[in-house]
């Protein structure tokens, strides 16, 4: 069984990085390196992605109706205020172009299109409460008919387990048990662990919390985790379809396009702080605006093509907030830094010995944080 998870080793990992940057001394305890994502030589998924979607067990229409609106905001480029859904869906398509020896390295990246083919819903629970892997390929069969194009999307009601979600992951994508055909299988984030999968909109309980958490922009965890969850196993699942596509060993885990950025949702992101975000005039949060009207709220997506710059935050010794940057290059390989300069300080605190503090910073995050938060794009 081929599967792929959402992890939740950052966090820890960042919270690491924080006490290093806080006792340098400790060098001992330096965490261990998050190597960029690589190529492993598998097809990615292209053109035209066809969705089944299976709803099991019982929705509200207004979840469907967000959820949709989301798959339809993924192409929509006219008529839409940026931050655009659009754009976060056009990091996915970058990874085509990051593929070494790619013909498409610098130059215009074909469009992946989504297409819902089929939707059903199974209010009636046909194989119980609790999904597992042998479920997966009857369900999947429900609205792909068996047609192995179709990714079939699992999305599970509040009072419905998924196995092996919840145990530091969300969702899960891979192979079908019975052949070549794709899956994707959504834990609920309003039951199954809603203070890590409907985290920012839930407090958080494996970690530190920063402020109180975020509201959702359609409303409720119900939707708005759900398609933050989507999102991440979409992007999973055309990035790294078979196991053989982009992603990154860490320790146990496996990290891909979004779990490598897992908890980060806007530039400053740090452990418990999902990072600044955008809010309405009703203290709604959001980063990505969609069709009609709609606002989302999109995990930060590893984008594989740019290695611009590093946009950070740090604690100082009394533990406030501070953020810098770091203007830096890679090296040929596409790792580390070259020329490591500091550009920008803001938010300084007073008194701050700052470039006693920025230096220790830019070292640890020359050897340990290096690509993840950099190329983490909200
Ligand atoms: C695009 O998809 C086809 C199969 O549908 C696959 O053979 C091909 O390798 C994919 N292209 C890339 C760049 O992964």
């Amino acid at each position: 069984m081929a599967c792929w998870k959402v992890s939740l080793f950052l966090p820890t990992f960042l919270l690491l990085l924080f006490i290093l940057i806080l006792h340098p001394s400790s060098s001992e305890a330096r965490p261990k390196q998050l190597e960029p994502l690589k190529h492993d030589g598998g097809p990615l998924l292209n053109g035209t992605v066809k969705l089944g979607i299976l709803w099991y067990g019982r929705f509200r229409d207004s979840q469907k109706i967000v959820v949709q609106d989301f798959l339809s905001s993924l192409h929509a480029q006219t008529r839409v205020p940026r931050p655009t859904v659009a754009t976060w869906w056009r990091h996915v398509e970058a990874y085509r172009g990051a593929i070494p020896g790619s013909r498409l390295r610098g130059k215009r990246i074909p469009r992946i299109l989504v297409n819902v083919v089929n939707e059903k819903t199974d209010g009636e629970y046909s194989v119980g409460k609790i999904l597992t892997h042998a479920y997966f390929p009857t369900l999947a069969g429900k609205v792909t008919g068996g047609d192995d194009s179709i990714v079939a999307v699992i999305i599970a009601a509040r009072d419905v387990s998924v196995e092996n979600t919840c145990l530091g992951q969300c969702s899960i994508h891979g192979v079908l048990e019975t052949g070549r055909g794709l899956f994707i299988a959504l834990g609920n984030p309003e039951t199954e662990c809603p203070g890590d999968c409907g985290w920012p909109f839930f407090p958080s309980t494996i970690g530190p919390q920063v402020g109180p958490p975020l509201i959702p922009p359609n409303g409720g965890i119900g939707e708005d985790a759900i398609v933050m969850s989507l999102a991440g196993a979409l992007a999973h699942s055309v990035t790294n379809p078979y196991g053989n596509g982009f992603s990154s060993p860490f320790g146990r885990e496996t990290m891909e396009a979004v779990s490598i950025c897992n908890k980060v949702f806007g530039t400053g992101a740090i452990e418990g702080f999902a990072g600044r975000v955008l809010a309405t005039r009703f203290k709604r949060h959001y980063n990505a605006n969609g069709v009609r009207g709609k606002k989302f709220l999109l995990p930060a997506i590893w984008n594989p093509v740019k290695h611009k710059y590093v946009l950070a935050m740090v604690l100082d010794g009394n533990g406030s907030p501070y953020e810098f940057r770091i203007d830096s290059k890679h090296d040929d390989a596409g790792r580390g830094f070259e020329n490591l300069k500091i550009l920008k300080l803001g938010l300084t605190p007073p008194g701050t010995p700052w470039s006693l503090t920025t230096s220790r910073a830019a070292h640890a995050l020359d050897h340990t944080l290096s690509d993840a938060v950099e190329n983490c794009s909200p």
